[in-house]
C-alpha cells in the first residue's frame, strides 16, 4: 500500500519539546521506525508548519491511505478540514498523546468529522495503528 503520513505544526520539534509528553525521540527517528515496520509498503513523509502548504500535500497527495497528525491546526483549521474533504484518500487523523486527557482547548477537532478514523494517546504507536488501519 502507499502510505502518507503528514506531521502539521511544531512536530518537527518532537524529541525536543515537551518530552514527558510526547517522548524523546526526533520525528525523523519515529518516521525511520514506521518505514522499517511498513517494509513491504510505500512510505512518504511530509512536515510543516505553514497550513496552506498542508492542504496543497493533501490536494496533491498519491496514496492509498492518508495518517494525518494536524498538531494544533487540528484544533481550528477549516482549512485543512476542507482539504481532507476535497480529495477522495481516506485520512486517519492522530495524535501521539490523549487530547482529551489535557487542555479543554484539545477536545475538539474539527477534522474528525471527515477523517475515516482516529487514533490518541499511543505516542509514535497512534501513527502505526492508523497504518494498520488500512489494513484491516
Ligand atoms: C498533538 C496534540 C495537539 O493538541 C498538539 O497541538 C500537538 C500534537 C499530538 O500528537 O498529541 O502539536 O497533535
Amino acid at each position: 500500500m502507499k502510505f502518507l503520513f503528514i506531521n502539521g505544526v511544531n512536530l518537527n520539534m518532537t524529541g525536543r519539546r515537551e518530552k514527558g509528553v510526547y517522548g524523546s525521540q526526533s520525528l525523523e527517528d519515529i518516521n525511520r521506525e514506521i518505514a522499517a515496520r511498513f517494509k513491504d509498503d510505500e512510505c512518504t513523509f511530509f512536515q510543516s508548519n505553514i497550513e496552506g502548504e498542508i492542504c496543497t500535500a493533501l490536494h496533491n497527495a498519491k496514496a492509498d491511505g492518508i495518517i494525518l497528525n494536524a498538531g494544533a491546526f487540528t484544533h481550528y483549521s477549516y482549512a485543512i478540514r476542507d482539504a481532507i474533504a476535497a480529495i477522495d484518500i481516506p485520512v486517519v487523523e492522530v495524535h501521539m498523546s490523549n487530547v482529551h486527557a489535557r487542555e479543554e482547548f484539545r477536545h475538539k477537532s474539527v477534522l474528525s468529522e471527515v477523517c475515516r478514523g482516529v487514533v490518541i494517546g499511543f505516542g509514535k504507536n497512534s501513527y502505526i495503528l492508523a497504518a494498520e488501519s488500512f489494513k484491516l
